[in-house]
């Protein structure tokens, strides 16, 4: 068990480096799935989530080896295995991004649904109904989902739901369909920086995939993809919370390797409350102008506000003098740290899919647990500025997307640190 401890209070001063982007590496590492030969992955930081990933997809046949540094070499060495049963393919929602791969490559594909999520029901039909659309036959039982199909064929997709599009559904269509026969058209796709990143791994694979980075991605299927040595972009929500960090605590840090145009709509609203954020092509500095100013923050898929960096403007908002509103268009109910911040002395009421924050002076230090990852991303920030000591619990969920993240945050002056809890035995 293990826990971290901080005691707020310290402005945020000097630089730090953002790493490669989570939510870019485990689409790209269940994506070698699609080639023969070897590929080399850079840039893939070191978080449980990587390596879940390695887990899975060496029972799927694909070695994976960490070459040092952030460097991973990926190849197939049974090109048999259709089937994930690991429990942690249950556990982890990017799994699911096997099942576009095993089906264009291997024919076959059987993973367990993925479960529920501390942040509301994730549904994945719109996977799915992509997948069918390509020709794929799949049907859902005892908890897996089992699919299979003798050729998949391209096909005109529009996936689109209630909450707009999805960006692992768009990453699993469009990588099955760089093996398809014939053209697909996927409208509606995500423009995620994620998304675009896979979609030129895919290219650098062989692929024939148009429109990157649009809401229409137009992909030639291909005989065959071959392996690839890529980069991956750096992690924009990592950069985000630092920056945020960087703000809230009165601080002046520079944030190394962040790409500034991937992060407007932080940075807008940074500037909006006031803040100082000053940028070049791969770093970004942040600094606090002024008393924080109270502003509205609705969550949408990129380029909106990230629903990622939702809890983490919220604390910086409890701290704002006046009323703020904040709204989740992504995921309704993404809002568990809501009583974690309240337990620090935060004015937030609930209402739908809003929370509407009344600013106080100042938050104080308290134990509290973290309920999944970007809510453990914003009770360290709340730590950070909170009077006295804050104790965050069940930290696993932190090191699922942050590498050393107490450790960077330390080298920025924060008086923060990890503790290892002996657990209670029972008696
Ligand atoms: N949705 C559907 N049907 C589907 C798929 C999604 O209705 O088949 C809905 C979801 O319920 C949600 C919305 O569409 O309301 C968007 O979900 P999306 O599919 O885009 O989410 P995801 O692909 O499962 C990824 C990231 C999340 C991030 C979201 C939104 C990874 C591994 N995960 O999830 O990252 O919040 O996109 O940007 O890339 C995180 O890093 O902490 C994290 C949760």
């Amino acid at each position: 068990m293990e826990k971290i401890l901080i005691e707020g209070g310290v402005p945020l001063k000097g630089s730090v480096e953002v790493f490669g982007a989570k939510n870019a590496a485990l689409p790209i590492l269940f994506a070698t799935i699609l080639a023969g030969g070897r590929s080399i992955i850079r840039n893939v930081p070191r978080l449980t989530d990587v390596t879940n990933t390695v887990l899975i997809l060496r029972e799927l046949g694909v070695g994976c080896e960490r070459l040092g540094g952030g460097e991973i070499a990926v190849e197939t060495f049974d090109p048999d295995p259709c089937a994930a049963d690991h429990d942690l393919v249950r556990k982890m929602r990017a799994s699911v991004c096997a099942l576009g791969p095993l089906l264009a490559r291997r024919r076959r594909a059987k993973i367990p649904m993925p479960g529920g999520c501390p942040f509301g029901h994730r549904p994945i039909d719109l996977h799915l109904k992509g997948l069918e659309a390509l020709g794929a036959r799949i049907h859902v039982e005892h908890g897996f989902i089992e699919a299979e199909t003798d050729q998949l064929k391209g096909a005109h997709i529009l996936l689109s739901g209630p909450n707009g599009s999805t960006v692992l559904g768009t990453a699993n269509v469009m990588m099955a369909a760089a093996l398809a026969k014939g053209m697909t058209v996927i409208e509606a796709a995500a423009c995620e920086p994620e998304v675009a990143d896979l979609a030129r791994f895919l290219n650098a694979m062989g692929a024939r995939i148009q429109g990157i980075g649009t809401r229409t991605l137009e992909i030639e299927g291909v005989e065959e993809l071959r392996g690839a040595d890529y980069r991956i972009i750096n992690d924009r929500i990592e950069a985000g919370t630092f920056m945020i960090a960087a703000a809230m605590t009165g601080g002046d840090a520079t944030i190394e390797n962040a790409q500034p145009e991937l992060l407007t709509a932080v940075i807008d609203t940074l500037r909006s409350m006031g803040a100082e954020v000053t940028s070049e092509a791969n770093w970004i500095r942040v600094r606090r102008g002024q008393s924080p100013r109270p502003v509205d923050v609705t969550t949408y898929p990129y380029p909106g506000f990230p629903t990622d960096l939702q809890a983490q403007i919220m604390v910086y908002l409890c701290l704002a003098e006046g009323r703020s509103v904040v709204t989740e268009r992504v995921y309704p109910d993404r809002f568990m740290h809501v009583a974690e911040l309240v337990r620090m002395g935060a004015n937030i009421r609930k209402e739908g899919a809003a929370a509407i924050i009344t600013g106080v002076r100042e938050l104080s230090g308290a134990p509290v647990m973290a309920s999944d990852l970007r809510a453990s991303a914003c009770l360290i920030l709340a730590g950070l500025v909170a009077k006295g000591i804050t104790e965050i619990g069940d930290v696993f969920h932190l090191d699922r997307g942050y590498e050393r993240i107490e450790e960077r945050l330390a080298g920025l002056g924060a008086h923060i640190r990890r503790e290892v809890t002996q657990p209670i035995l029972a008696v």
